[in-house]
């Protein structure tokens, strides 16, 4: 038997979930609005939001799945990686939390988390495959070979996925987070619209800092001719855009398949929220005959969730931590 409690804290959502055997009874999710007035997270913001949100979130995950703090068997918790002193939040309340309560703690990595999330529901894939984990700091295809062996066979060299998005939002002035923006007004544009400059990087690497700037550019001219250039072609920008940064992290998924010859594909992460790479996605399964794992979109965004099921198999491996464990802003697997 085992009830985990577990948390998340690594950016602007604080989030608590249970785990019971193996199965999410809640997953409750405190998101914090206050980012929006400027523009991106403010980590200093981040932290006291999680500071004021911590307590009533737990008492909320803990009603939801009708437990009583005194059958909790374990506190799981990110350590990172993510905003320091926001994961500080979390961890400080996991440990006293299990301090108090004489519990075990486990410590999870957030990346390795967002992969795992495909182990809460049916159809779990089989090992190994390989994921995309696409979200606000990180773009990497991951070759996952058991539950904690897992090994990143490409990433991104400069900025995530999720910047691409956000940042591209930003320029369109839309507000943050401008992904499931882009996403939404992305559904009635053309996405050949305009065209943007691949990438041309070696391996398995991404690089997308150039992408950002040649939006900017683009922008920047358009609006030189037509001041109202954003506003008269917000469908159509979105949807190229989109349309780019999906082609982009297909083509070398693609390349990934082929050399590690696996046909069992996952995609993670915030920006596996986004219609268009998960229907890009589908496609590949008919058409390159993989069989494709993509999150429900609960579990794609931060969530505590995800936590507790990495939580779980490391509580069913014993792989525990001591209380002089502290949080990490960068962590490798
Ligand atoms: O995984 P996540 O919630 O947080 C991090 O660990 O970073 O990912 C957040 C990122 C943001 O960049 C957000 O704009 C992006 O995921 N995102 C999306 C969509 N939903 C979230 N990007 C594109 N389309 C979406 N529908
Ligand atoms: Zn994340």
């Amino acid at each position: 038997m085992s009830v985990i409690l577990a948390i998340e804290s690594s950016c602007d959502e604080t989030s608590v979930a249970i785990c019971n055997n193996g199965k999410i009874t809640a997953n409750v999710i405190a998101n914090q609005t206050i980012h929006e007035n400027y523009g991106g997270v403010i980590p200093e913001l981040a932290s006291r939001v999680h500071q004021q949100n911590i307590v009533p979130t737990i008492q909320q995950a803990l009603i939801n799945a009708k437990v009583n703090k005194k059958d909790v068997n374990a506190v799981a918790f990110t350590q990172g990686p993510g905003l320091l002193g926001a994961l500080l939040v979390g961890v400080s309340f996991a440990k006293s939390f299990a301090l108090a309560l004489n519990l075990p703690l486990i410590a999870v990595n957030h990346m390795q988390a967002h992969i795992l999330a495909h182990f809460i529901d049916e159809p779990k894939p089989a090992f190994p495959f390989l994921c995309l984990t696409v979200s606000g700091g990180h773009t990497q295809i991951v070759l996952v070979k058991s539950y904690f062996d897992m090994e990143i066979v490409g990433e991104t060299l400069d900025d995530a996925a999720g910047e691409a998005f956000d940042k591209t939002a930003k320029l369109l002035n839309l507000p943050y987070p401008g992904g499931p923006l882009i996403d939404k007004h992305a559904q009635s544009g053309n996405p050949v619209a305009f065209k943007f400059p691949v990438p041309q990087i070696q391996d398995l690497n991404y690089s997308f800092s150039g992408f950002k700037t040649a939006i900017l550019y683009f922008i920047r001219d358009k609006q030189k001719e037509n001041p109202l250039f954003i506003e008269q072609n917000l469908a159509d920008i979105c949807a190229s855009v989109q349309h780019s940064i999906v082609s982009i992290l297909m083509n070398k998924l693609k390349r990934a398949a082929k050399q590690y010859n696996c046909k069992e594909i996952a995609i993670a992460g915030g920006v596996s929220a986004n219609s268009g790479l998960r229907n890009t996605l589908i496609e590949a399964r008919d058409s390159m005959g993989w069989n494709v794992y993509i999150p429900a979109f609960e579990y794609c965004t931060d969530n505590a969730a995800m936590i507790a099921i990495a939580g779980y198999h490391k509580f069913l491996a014993g792989d525990f931590v001591g209380q002089d464990i502290s949080p990490m802003a960068r962590m490798n697997f």
